[in-house]
């Protein structure tokens, strides 16, 4: 345990998870919505954080979770079209029914890379994924597609001569409009053969605090232009397919897409 003090609150103690240099009074996206989703990886600054975009947006909680659920059936949809590849940008830490625990239930030989901007992330999943022969974890930053394309931990495990997903689950909405969103969208999709598929999710507003806005149906189509978007098309996250055993209400507070190269 290391003894540190917050500028804003005094703290007795961090946990050992925490590497060291990482600054405990700075909001941390990945953390934000590790605690959004019931994980144990925040800290108070975060806790702070997410109760002022619910404040702001009383349901983000339920788009958050939308979005997860998303996560799992286009996956597990994926993986039934024989998809074996899964590089999961913006992934956050891979816990609570990730990429990998899905995809390997339909194929214990399925592959999957997470990659993350943050740090404490990285090192955060590489524990959780230290068991996981499958899985690993990078740090690479979405806004540089060939830092990630070309990342030597990428190619070992993925191999881009057969059909890859690539996931860009609740992470566009970091990319704000002069870093080009549609311009990194299309390289994936250029990087990738036949047979492979984007898939998309984002919420529609923009929560207090960050520095992109939220994007509309028409613009997440346009980021897919050069792809086919499978049915249902560009639609609220619960509405993707939705598990019939269970009755959600529909949540328009994200949007999703599925797009397959031909
Ligand atoms: C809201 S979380 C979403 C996590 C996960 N994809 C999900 O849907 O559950 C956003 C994640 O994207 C990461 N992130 C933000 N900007 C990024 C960038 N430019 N490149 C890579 N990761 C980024 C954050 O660190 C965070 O872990």
């Amino acid at each position: 345990m290391t003894q540190r003090t917050e500028w804003w609150i005094s703290v007795s103690e961090l946990p050992d998870w925490v590497p060291s240099g990482v600054d405990v009074s700075v909001p941390n996206a990945a953390r934000i919505h590790d605690y959004a989703l019931g994980g144990h990886h925040h800290f108070a600054i975060d806790r702070e954080h997410w109760r002022l975009a619910e404040t702001a947006v009383p349901d983000a909680r339920l788009i958050t979770y939308a979005q997860r659920g998303f996560l799992g059936r286009a996956v597990r949809w994926l993986a039934g079209r024989g998809v074996r590849q899964f590089l999961d940008i913006g992934s956050g830490l891979p816990t609570l029914g990730n990429v990998h625990e899905v995809a390997r239930d339909a194929d214990p030989a399925a592959r999957v890379v997470y990659v993350d901007n943050d740090p404490v992330t990285v090192v955060q999943s590489r524990a959780l994924l230290e068991h996981e022969p499958r899985a690993r974890a990078v740090e690479g930053d979405l806004r540089r597609p060939e830092d990630i394309l070309y990342h030597p931990e990428v190619l070992e495990l993925l191999d881009f001569s057969e059909p890859v997903a690539v996931l860009m689950l609740d992470v566009l909405r970091f990319v704000a409009g002069p870093d080009r969103p549609g311009e990194i969208v299309r390289r994936f999709g250029e990087a990738c053969v036949s047979g492979s598929y984007l898939v998309v999710s984002h919420t529609v507003l923009r929560l207090p605090g960050e520095s992109a806005a939220g994007r509309t149906a028409g613009e997440i189509t346009a980021m897919l232009d050069d792809l086919a978007i499978v049915d249902p098309g560009v639609v609220p996250a619960t509405d993707w397919h939705p598990d019939p055993l269970i009755d959600e209400t529909s949540q328009p507070g994200a949007l999703v897409a599925v797009a397959r190269k031909s």
